[in-house]
């Protein structure tokens, strides 16, 4: 591990220094040398081997987001690393671990110093791709399934957005636990052509129309959940495709526009309609014993491999300004990922 150690001389850091969306991207985003800081006792240096750049990290460059820090800060919620170096009361932890930084902010660089508490042991012999995907949206959707609303196995429940990767994450974790999922695309080409299920195609111009395709799915039978990413007439629709008393969570803002739920819905059929947002989940005190089990759940499950997400392409993290264009195109296969200088093909 010395040999990390020396390689480090040119830790690199990316920094956001401005969130005008009118300015481009190749002005408000550079990358500078890092120092390296001592190391407390309760503390790891990790290099990260690579990042994900998720629509959070967008919103929050566009000034968007739920948790907004002043400029210039580091961007990045989520990656996988190498341990480097344990501070002196550290036991559980050795040189060489992989790791995932959990609810640590500002993973867009090749070195950080982190608390022990906010990592957690991942195998070193599993897809690193994978790995650096497995924080944000999987847990999105294990938190979805499971603890937004009781349901059995059987039931039913209905998402847009299918093929991003909280869709790609839910219709595996529905699958696991016997949650009959009906998954809308808004266009052809990102039906999964390597699974069943059922599956709608709807571009959202007509938000009555979508009721029916779900009733047919499910021949009458009770829809208790429906995830929207989309907002929009997308909550709309979505709402409508509801049994009487069923749950709309809304967890994303795809679309940039107020979620539209049309009164006769909400007043009389009841409808529930909650915002969801993973942060606020894993910070109330109340969910902190259910908390504790989502990530050895979903280490578990990416362990027998029921778990992936698509990739659509790695960038070096010098080429940083071009991987966040990329990431902010539609009609991609997957996530867009950045590799630390501790990736190791
Ligand atoms: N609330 C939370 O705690 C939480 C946690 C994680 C993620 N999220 C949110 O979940 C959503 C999905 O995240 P992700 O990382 O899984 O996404 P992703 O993999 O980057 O995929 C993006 C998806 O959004 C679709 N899309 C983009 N713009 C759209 C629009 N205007 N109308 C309809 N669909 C649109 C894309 O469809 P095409 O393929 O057709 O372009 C694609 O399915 C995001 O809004 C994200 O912020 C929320």
């Amino acid at each position: 591990m010395e040999h990390f150690l020396t390689e480090s001389q040119n830790a690199r850091i990316v920094e956001v220094l401005s969130c005008d969306p009118q300015v481009p991207v190749s002005e408000r985003i550079r990358i500078r040398q890092d120092a390296r800081m001592p190391l407390a006792p309760k503390e790891v240096r990790i290099g990260m081997l690579a990042m994900n750049i998720l629509p959070a990290d967008l919103l929050q460059m566009n000034r968007q987001y739920g948790h907004q820090p002043s400029v210039p800060y580091v961007p990045g919620h989520e990656g996988v690393a190498v341990v480097l170096e344990t501070g002196s009361e550290i036991t559980d932890l050795h040189e060489g671990d992989r790791v995932l930084p959990i609810g640590v902010f500002g993973v867009w660089a090749d070195e950080l110093v982190v608390q022990r508490r906010s990592l957690i042991a991942v195998p070193s012999n599993s897809d690193v791709l994978q790995q650096a995907m497995l924080a944000a949206n999987p847990a999105t959707a294990w938190v979805l399934l499971k603890h937004q609303a009781d349901i059995q196995p059987g039931q039913w429940v209905v998402q847009n957005a299918a093929n991003s990767a909280v869709g790609q994450c839910t219709r595996q974790l529905a699958a696991h636990l016997n949650i009959n999922l009906i998954n809308i695309v808004r266009r052809p080409e990102a039906v999964a052509s390597d699974e069943s299920g059922h599956w709608l195609v709807d571009d959202g111009k007509e938000p009555d129309s979508l009721k029916a395709e779900v009733q047919k799915i499910t021949r009458g039978e009770t829809v208790v959940l429906g995830l929207d990413a989309i907002g929009g007439v997308a909550s709309q629709a979505l709402a409508a495709s509801l049994s009487p008393q069923g749950r709309l969570v809304l967890y994303g803002l795809l679309s940039g526009a107020p979620s539209s739920i049309s009164a006769h819905d909400l007043v009389f059929r009841n409808i529930q309609v909650h915002g969801f947002w993973l942060a606020n989940w894993f910070s109330d005190p109340e969910n902190k014993q259910k908390a504790k089990t989502v990530y050895p759940a979903l280490i578990e499950i990416a362990a027998q491999n029921k778990l992936r997400m698509n990739v659509e392409k790695i960038y070096e993290l010098s080429d940083i300004h071009e991987a966040i264009v990329h990431s902010a195109q539609g009609g991609k296969q997957g996530k867009v990922l950045l590799k630390g200088m501790y990736f190791d093909e």
